[in-house]
């Protein structure tokens, strides 16, 4: 099994030397698996001019999974837009049809606390976002910069999707709820969006296939009121790819920080890269100070999906929890008066309980 390691910009290297660390402990148990390194984002527009060198696309096509910490910086904010970072984690989305992006979002009890919403409104949430990742308003044609009729210069995308696209997307969460509460939401703007008709009619259509899953539809400003009005009543969300971006920064809160979510992106054969939804955090980068677990939780799900290992997903899983249970806490979940620990440190806690399961 090769794992393909994208450490990328900003905290990036620094999470995911972390989650090699967990790597380092199962392979020396003799879990057979390889990691290999490559430049991505900002770091691959300064080792190759381009935020996706081919070499580092050719690892990726080549490897069973793909683990990428975050891309982007202040430093290249200015470049044209198809030499930033995120064109880079943007091509390679698209490039290896990851259409299918999970965002669990998961309240640990021991951060109840630490969320900015009432502990009685987050405690035991479990929600998944699928979120659509290759299609929408991120990649629509045409696209740019143009003069309009009274000679103002004005910006425009377009968002479209077809019917197959909902389809394959809606399948998978339709699939992620049959595996769990049986409850599926799908998010939408219908009342305005061509688009969202589509979308709606499509995921409509194709619910007389799961009988057992109970589908509702939801537009998407109402979405976002009620994931912080009453998280729990969602099991699984599925959206397309803007409104997805939006509602998955938005359920982290309620997760306690943006420091714990994890996702995988996958294709219609399992294969997937793996990040933290968290970005870069430039303000944070070099002082061990980010939180690593969303990374290594990363690493848990792409144990999962794509390594069919999910023994070896719950073991990392249960090290993260045994830690948060022991009180080791990042500055980022850690409540006014709790010792704060550092990326590093953090790293070790997890390492030390992983080899104690
Ligand atoms: C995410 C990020 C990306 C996105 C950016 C970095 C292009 O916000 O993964 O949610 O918008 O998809
Ligand atoms: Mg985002």
């Amino acid at each position: 099994m090769k794992i393909a390691i994208l450490p990328g910009d900003g905290i990036g290297p620094e999470i995911v030397a972390q989650a090699l660390r967990v790597v380092e402990v199962l392979r020396g148990e003799g879990l057979a698996v390889t990691t290999e390194s490559a430049p991505m984002g900002g770091a691959g527009h300064d080792a190759a001019g381009d935020p996706l060198p081919e070499a580092t696309l050719a690892l990726a096509r080549s490897a069973d999974a793909i683990l990428m910490g975050a891309v982007g910086g202040p430093k290249y904010d200015t470049l044209p837009r198809e030499k930033r970072p995120e064109q880079g984690l943007l091509r390679l989305r698209k490039d290896l049809a990851l259409f299918a992006n999970l965002r669990p979002a998961i309240l640990y009890p021991e951060l109840a606390a630490a969320s900015t919403l009432k502990p009685e409104v987050v405690a035991g949430l479990d929600i998944v976002i699928v979120r659509e990742l290759t299609g929408d308003i991120y990649f629509g044609q045409p696209r740019g910069r143009r003069k309009n009729a009274a000679g103002d210069d004005e910006g425009f995308d377009t968002m479209h999707y077809s019917v197959p696209e909902i389809e394959r997307i809606a399948r998978v969460g339709f699939e992620a709820a049959r595996k769990r509460g049986k409850k599926l939401c799908s998010v939408d703007k219908a009342n305005v969006l061509d688009t969202s008709i589509l979308w709606r009619e499509t995921v409509t259509r194709l619910a007389a296939q799961y009988p057992e899953v109970a589908l509702s539809h939801m537009y998407v400003d109402n979405a976002a009121m009620q994931l912080v009005r009453n998280p729990k009543q969602f099991d699984v969300i599925v959206t397309g790819n803007m409104f997805g971006d939006i509602l998955s920064d938005e359920a982290s809160m309620l997760a306690g920080s943006i420091g714990m979510l994890p996702s995988a992106s996958l294709d219609a054969r399992q294969k997937g890269l793996y990040e933290p939804i968290h970005g870069s955090a430039p303000d944070l980068a070099g002082r061990d100070q980010a939180n690593p677990l969303a990374t290594i939780l990363s690493l848990a799900m792409l144990f999962r999906y794509s390594l069919a290992r999910a023994d070896v997903g719950d073991r990392i899983e249960a090290a993260v929890r045994k830690v948060l249970a022991q009180g080791h806490r990042t500055g980022d979940i850690a409540l006014p008066g709790e010792q704060v620990i550092g990326t590093r440190a953090m790293g070790d806690a997890v390492v030390a309980a992983l080899r104690d399961s």
